[in-house]
């Protein structure tokens, strides 16, 4: 699964996201963190429309001086046909808080969903897909390719589920699964080789505004000026849906940090699926009884029940006061 990029061993990473500020996080976090080669960035529709998600994108690339990153435009809203809702108030106008990405970046290529196949095959058998946006995407591969379609992925980190748990966006479920459940069991059922981080382990995930303030001055990387504009915007959001909250939880850092750090997260096995519609819907279901039904091992997915938060909040600040953001 590992790659030689020059000197450094590294995952090549295809990651789908939906910037919102946990997802630029996380962006920023595999653009810096040296075992991560990001071989693109699907962006679509989620915490914001699909086209500021894509200039989100595009700004953090451009700060970072990766545009030979390709990024690929994802999905305008979910399979059901449903209006979509977009959370200002968490992410900002557009999606980083306060801040505007320059209007110098419209004219940055993007690619259209095929070049996600071109991807795969390019680093067949050697490429991790994360997903840490709305499902949609990874759906539409299966539905456009069939089911084959991404059997060259060797496995897929996935932000999403909450597992005997409060939801986020409802009393059962969490945002991503929800925002496109249809998506979220189509890729539930087909995907080989899941590994999920719900909110049973990323809403612990916190980082506190002390780390960001320590960040927002000794980290030498060209994200510097973000970081705590983008992180206040985020944390009033919580402090006022979450009283007490001590910081902000990055959900989506979660599985790329999961990726690079096997150690981080303990894994339950089991066979997960997402209620489509209803009351219910979007939430992620899997069998906890002591005595569960047995499944066959291939529809197992392997669900992040455990975290250690100390080694986040180590490994998050080690990469952005390290972090090698001229790696190519
Ligand atoms: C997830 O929902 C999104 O709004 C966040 O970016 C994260 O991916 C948390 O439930
Ligand atoms: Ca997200």
């Amino acid at each position: 699964m590992k790659t030689c990029g020059g000197d450094v061993m590294a995952y090549n990473v295809l990651l789908f996201s939906d910037p919102g500020i946990d997802d630029s996080f996380a962006i920023m976090y595999a653009l810096l963190n040296p075992d991560i080669n990001l071989v693109g960035i699907v962006s679509g529709y989620g915490n914001t429309p699909k086209e500021q998600s894509i200039k989100n994108t595009a700004y953090l690339i451009d700060l970072a001086g990766r545009e030979d990153i390709p990024i690929i435009a994802g999905a305008a809203g979910p399979l059901s046909g449903e209006p979509v809702q977009f959370y200002p108030e968490i992410h900002g106008p557009e999606g980083l808080g306060p801040i505007k990405p320059p209007e110098s970046l419209q004219k940055v290529e993007v690619h259209d969903i095929n070049k996600i196949l071109e991807i795969i095959n390019e680093y067949k058998d050697n490429i991790i897909i994360v997903n840490v946006g709305r499902l949609t995407e990874l759906a539409l591969m299966f539905i456009l390719y069939g089911n084959n379609a991404l059997k060259n992925v060797n496995a897929f980190y996935i932000m999403g589920g909450a597992f005997l748990v409060p939801g986020n966006i409802s009393a059962e479920a969490e945002a991503n699964f929800y925002s496109d459940s249809i998506a979220s069991n189509i890729v539930m059922e087909k995907a080989h080789n899941i590994y999920l981080y719900p909110l049973n382990i990323t809403n612990k995930a916190i980082i506190t505004p002390d780390v960001i303030d320590f960040l927002s001055t000794n980290s030498p990387t060209p994200f510097r000026p973000l970081l705590k504009p983008a992180f206040e915007y985020y944390f009033k959001a919580y402090q006022k849906n979450v009283p007490g909250i001590k910081g902000a939880p990055l959900h989506d850092v979660v599985p790329l940090m999961a990726l690079t750090n096997p150690e981080f997260v303990k894994y339950i096995p089991k066979r997960v699926r997402v209620e489509e519609f209803g009351n219910a819907k979007g939430k992620s279901i899997a069998d906890f009884r002591p005595k569960p039904d047995p499944e066959p091992p291939e529809t197992l997915e392997y669900i992040g029940m455990e975290a250690d938060i100390q080694k986040f909040v180590i490994n998050f600040m080690e990469v952005f006061l390290k972090g090698d953001y001229e790696k190519n």
